[in-house]
């Protein structure tokens, strides 16, 4: 491992674009395999999380091409995939475990799945629940109440099922509705608060019968799912967000970020980032050529003096993989800032909450965590000069991005221990880092 050393302060300038959404590349991936007919992705993020989705359809019998950052997938329709010659590996993607999880419970064959050590940790109970309701036979292994990688998935029969979703979860109710696409009957799924729709949009754009009425989603599986031919990925908000906090946080800045993501259900960190004075605007690019149903648009921020807000439990599945920048953001608000019910980022990648605590203390930030019952707060007091500091990624890409952000804004200087990570969802963050700034 060789440590990263950020010298001193830098301030960002330019123009930028960020790889292709993570959570549309597998969905997109996922739904041309079931699909007739050949798909185009174009703009494919070519990171470990995707081509783990990639290589497992690879693994079971789908054919894929690849040419610069377009894949060429070949519909193998729903019941067409074929049993893979030995266990699937899925590194550390969760969104393609779960996922997956969807679809080969309702195949005509075993499967059985292995993880990369940080995706071992992760909870399962939360898509085989609903997936054995459907007639799903998983078997996990077991750790106390909880089930973790890996998995062995027999496929069978699958019916469909009317199901709450108790955990703010979209791949929890993507996993659903790719199992309902091989269930007989209909699956109805309800959120009580909304996750991301990208599985909803995409399954639409391919013909299947699904409806939307406020919290609940209604799949018919009668319907055949048929390539639209093309799709463009647009990029990650999610990735797009260290800069725009970046950005917020540093004097004299001022970055646009061409051709992000503007799905309705991934704008909470601007939403959150406005209401604290951030000077972000949207630029949406109308009849944007995603053919999937996806706004896109461009990005402009500048420097901006923030004031501290309180974001609720509602808000969070809409920021959810931003907390970790968000509250580095916070650390140069004026006041108190307030974040609610963050419990999930106990089970991401790694514990968000605990990394991302270590690391701003480090950098003498006034950060903490209060529990109340089973619910987790994080409070901090800003503005608060962040000082240069050793910091550690944890082996965690959300972490590590947003840890250089807080380094790139200290006095001093930082050494982060490892950034190999950044390779699950931006394998060319240093590169664009060093586009903007004298690093
Ligand atoms: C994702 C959903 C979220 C998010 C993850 C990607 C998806 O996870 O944190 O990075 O693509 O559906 P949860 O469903 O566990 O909240």
């Amino acid at each position: 491992m060789i440590p990263f050393v950020i010298k001193h302060r830098c301030n960002p300038r330019g123009k930028i674009n960020v790889p292709g959404d993570k959570s549309i590349a597998h969905r997109a991936l996922l739904i041309s395999a079931l699909a007739r007919g050949t798909t185009q992705i174009k703009n494919f993020p070519e990171h470990d999380d995707s081509l783990a989705t990639l290589n497992a359809l690879l693994a079971l019998g789908v054919k894929i091409s690849t040419k610069h950052n377009c894949v060429s997938v070949y519909g193998k329709s729903r019941h067409g995939l074929c049993k893979p010659q030995k266990s699937l590996f899925v590194n550390n993607s969760g969104a393609t475990l779960r996922l997956l999880l969807g679809i080969l419970s309702g195949q005509n064959f075993k499967t059985k799945i292995n993880t990369g050590k940080y995706l071992r940790l992760r909870p399962m109970s939360r898509v085989n629940i609903p997936l054995r309701l459907m007639g799903a036979l998983i078997a996990a292994r077991k750790k106390g109440s909880q089930e973790y990688p890996p998995l062995e998935i027999n496929g069978n029969k699958l019916k469909g099922i009317t199901y709450s979703v108790p955990v703010a979860s979209a791949q929890v109710k993507s996993a659903i509705l790719l199992a309902g696409l091989m269930a007989c009957g209909k699956t109805r799924v309800m959120e009580k608060i909304a996750t991301r729709d990208h599985t909803e949009r995409m399954l639409k754009a391919y013909g299947a019968d699904i409806k939307i009425k406020k919290n609940e989603i209604i799949l018919n599986p009668q319907a055949q799912l048929t390539s639209p031919g093309e799709i463009y990925i647009p990029g990650d908000i999610s990735s797009a967000a260290f800069f725009i906090v970046w950005t917020v946080i540093s004097s004299n800045a001022q970055v646009n970020i061409e051709s992000v993501s503007l799905n309705p259900g991934r704008l909470g960190l601007i939403h959150v980032l406005k209401r604290m004075q951030a000077k972000i605007k949207l630029i949406p690019v109308k009849n944007a050529a995603t053919k999937n149903g996806e706004p896109c648009g461009n990005i402009i921020v500048n420097s901006s003096r923030l004031k501290a807000t309180v974001i609720n439990a509602q808000e969070v599945p809409s920021l959810i993989d931003e907390l970790p920048v968000l509250m580095v953001a916070a650390c140069f608000a004026q006041g108190k800032t307030v974040i609610k019910s963050v419990g999930e980022l106990r089970v991401k990648e790694t514990d968000r909450i605990n990394s991302m605590l270590t690391n701003l203390k480090r950098m003498q930030a006034d950060i903490r965590v209060i529990k109340t019952g089973r619910r987790e707060d994080i409070v901090i007091h800003g503005p608060c000069a962040l000082r240069g500091a050793r910091l550690k990624s944890f082996g965690d890409h959300r972490t590590a991005m947003s840890i250089v952000v807080a380094a790139l804004a200290a006095d001093g200087q930082s050494q982060i221990d490892d950034l190999s990570c950044v390779n699950k969802s931006f394998p060319g963050f240093l590169a664009t880092l060093k586009s903007l700034a004298k690093i």
